[in-house]
């Protein structure tokens, strides 16, 4: 019910608080690295922590949610989405930034149920950039309603992408690919180091679209509501329904946009599915 999904909004939005306040006194103190997947695939005690955090605290008041933590499916725990209500969480989106103290980092947290996010937050400690959705009532960068932008074609759009964490050869060369395929067709291209902040930038209207390989659905769980709730569109980048799961998403502020991209983009399948 709605009385429920505010409840659920006030607490994990306590927590985010709470655990930003934790990434603020890191960034300044210097962090400790570690590597996953590969020697650009980082992982910091502050990750962990952040994570740990927010899961507890949930756990205390909503004991029968399940969960989805980037650290905790790192440390071996199985990727499940399930319809029961589950917390999608990536406690730190732009680990390499958080590292290098680049003030674009965020906790990414979503609430999910029947398998789709209802509730999306997206929060910058660094920048104070508090994004936040709930479904059906609009999309709020720091209380204030946001939207995305009215660009229907490339020629006029501003494009986030990221060359992601990966040095697998054929991803790397997707990358490039796909740099030199869309460059001469856009207005310019960004990149924040953060899925969920590149997916912020379109729900505010301040980039057109964003588009990645390789992605997690701890990364975009947040962006999509916020996007959706913004106005704009969250889809498979080959066209048709997200499959959230999938390690892939392009996302637009309008369809006309995002069919556009659909055409150009050379794409990449082989990723295990989350
Ligand atoms: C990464 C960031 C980065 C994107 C990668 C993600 P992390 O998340 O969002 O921008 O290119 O695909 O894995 O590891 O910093 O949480």
């Amino acid at each position: 019910s709605a009385e429920n999904i505010d409840a659920y909004f006030d607490c994990v939005l306590g927590l985010t608080k709470i655990a930003g306040e934790l990434i603020r006194e890191k960034v300044k103190a210097g962090v400790k690295v570690n590597t996953k997947d590969c020697d650009i695939d980082l992982v910091t005690e502050t990750d962990q922590e952040v994570e740990k955090l927010l899961i507890n605290g949930l756990k205390t008041n909503f004991p029968s949610h399940k969960f989805i933590g980037e650290e905790t499916v790192a440390s071996g725990q199985k990727c499940e989405l399930s319809n029961s209500p589950t917390w999608v969480i990536d406690p730190i989106d732009g680990t390499m930034n958080f590292v290098h103290a680049f003030p674009h980092c965020c906790i990414s947290v979503a609430l999910f149920i029947d398998a789709a996010p209802v509730i999306g937050i997206i929060y910058n400690p660094t920048l104070e950039q508090l994004f936040t959705a709930k479904k059906g009532q609009g999309a709020y960068l720091n209380g204030e309603k946001i939207h995305v932008s009215k660009v229907a074609t490339m020629n006029k759009a501003l494009l986030m992408m990221e060359n992601g964490t990966s040095r697998e050869p054929e991803r790397v060369k997707t990358v490039f690919a796909n740099h030199q395929i869309l460059i001469p067709k856009l207005h310019g291209t960004r990149t924040l180091g953060s899925a969920a902040l590149n997916m912020a930038m379109v729900a505010m209207g301040a980039a057109d679209a964003y588009f990645e390989f390789g992605i997690h659905i701890w990364d975009i769980g947040a962006g999509e509501i916020l996007i959706t709730e913004a106005g704009g569109v969250v889809i498979d980048p080959v066209g048709g329904p997200l499959d959230r799961c999938s390690r892939r998403v392009l996302c637009a502020s309008t369809n006309d946009l995002a069919v556009e991209f659909t055409k150009c983009l050379q794409q990449y399948y082989p990723m295990p599915r989350d």
